[in-house]
């Protein structure tokens, strides 16, 4: 049996080629080597997504992404988080090991603290205790099935941090019975460039879509932020938004060349846009029809998710009984 490396992705927003770069992309190649566990993370969403429209939608998008980027349901074990209730079972189990001051000081919650703080309001105004135990919750998705390594991208470290502190406590109490994790963390890919030239990422709104139709993708792509430099003038590539997002898809020779045109001028902005579009478009194409498919077949979908689940279930139910038998809730 293979070592299980193990992957949620949160359904609250379209998949995008920052989401591709940094999460789906490392996370598929770890299949070569571990048994891979990936799935839609809707209890998650539901901390901060209460649209039950939107949410449905969402997981299919997401789902629909997993498998036309190349995840092979006959190998993984791929489902949505809520067809485990082995999953928010654990999560109160792990929550009487967890301390609050852990929980008080979790990015996400702090974040929101530290708002409400700065702008005079009551420290957990609108914070629901969804938000605050969501390291629980995530403690219990990694812990269910002994994982042995969860590849993640820098803004989930603390959260792998959290749940070996977790588990750890609970061996602490009743000897080795959960297996402690380790976070393989994804620096560099992290530094996707967003339209804005932020990191990508839906809250800044910035992103460009893996399976919009080819004219968002190609609308996005032009309003890539650039200076105010003619084709003629030196630029320096280092200081390109459009240039990195160039260098995750252009041939390294063609690479090499932008990089000269960039350097001595005659890097043209527009027509580098169009290029990175054609590019994008051409590394998704297969990808993109697969995911059409994909959408236009839901009932594939659900089978897949279903009988992920039952895969799932039963690969986590000996811990979960492990655990309730070590504390006596048996
Ligand atoms: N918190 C992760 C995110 O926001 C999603 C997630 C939920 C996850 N459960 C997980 C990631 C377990 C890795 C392992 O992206």
């Amino acid at each position: 049996m293979k070592p299980i490396s193990l992957t949620g992705i949160k359904p609250t927003g379209k998949p995008h080629i920052g989401n591709y770069l940094g999460m789906y992309r490392p996370a598929l190649d770890l299949m070569k080597t571990y048994q891979g566990i990936y799935f839609v993370a809707d209890y998650h969403a539901l901390t901060i997504m209460h649209d039950p429209e939107t949410l449905r939608e969402l997981v299919y998008e997401v789902a629909a992404g997993w498998l036309a980027l190349g995840l092979d349901p006959d190998e993984a074990i791929f489902f949505r988080q809520s067809d485990v209730p082995e999953i928010p079972e654990l999560t109160w189990v792990l929550s009487c090991f967890t301390s609050k001051g852990l929980l008080n000081r979790a990015h996400a919650y702090k974040a929101a603290v530290d708002e409400n703080l700065s702008l005079g309001r009551d420290p957990d105004e609108g914070v629901n205790a969804g938000l605050f135990n969501y390291p629980v919750l995530m403690a219990a998705d990694i812990l269910l099935y002994g994982s042995d390594v969860v590849p993640v991208g820098l803004d989930q470290k603390q959260h792998i941090e959290i749940t070996r502190d977790i588990a750890e406590a609970f061996n602490r109490t009743y000897g080795p019975v959960l297996k402690v994790p380790e976070g393989i963390i994804q620096e560099n890919v992290m530094k996707v460039p967003g339209i804005d030239g932020q990191k990508m990422s839906k809250s800044y709104n910035n992103t460009i879509p893996i399976f919009a139709p080819e004219k968002e993708v190609r609308k996005q792509v032009m309003r890539i932020v650039t200076d105010s430099k003619r084709p003629e003038d030196p630029k320096d590539p280092h200081d390109s938004t459009l240039f990195t997002l160039l260098s995750f898809f252009a041939s390294p020779e063609r690479l090499e060349e932008i990089r000269q045109l960039y350097v001595h001028g005659g890097a043209a902005y527009g027509d580098l846009k169009k290029e990175l579009a054609n590019l994008i478009l051409a590394h998704f194409a297969d990808a993109r029809q697969s995911f059409a498919d994909l959408m236009n077949n839901r009932g594939y979908i659900d089978d897949v998710l279903a009988q992920g689940a039952q895969k799932a279930r039963r690969m986590g139910q000996p811990y979960l009984a492990a655990v309730r038998k070590a504390t006596g809730i048996d």
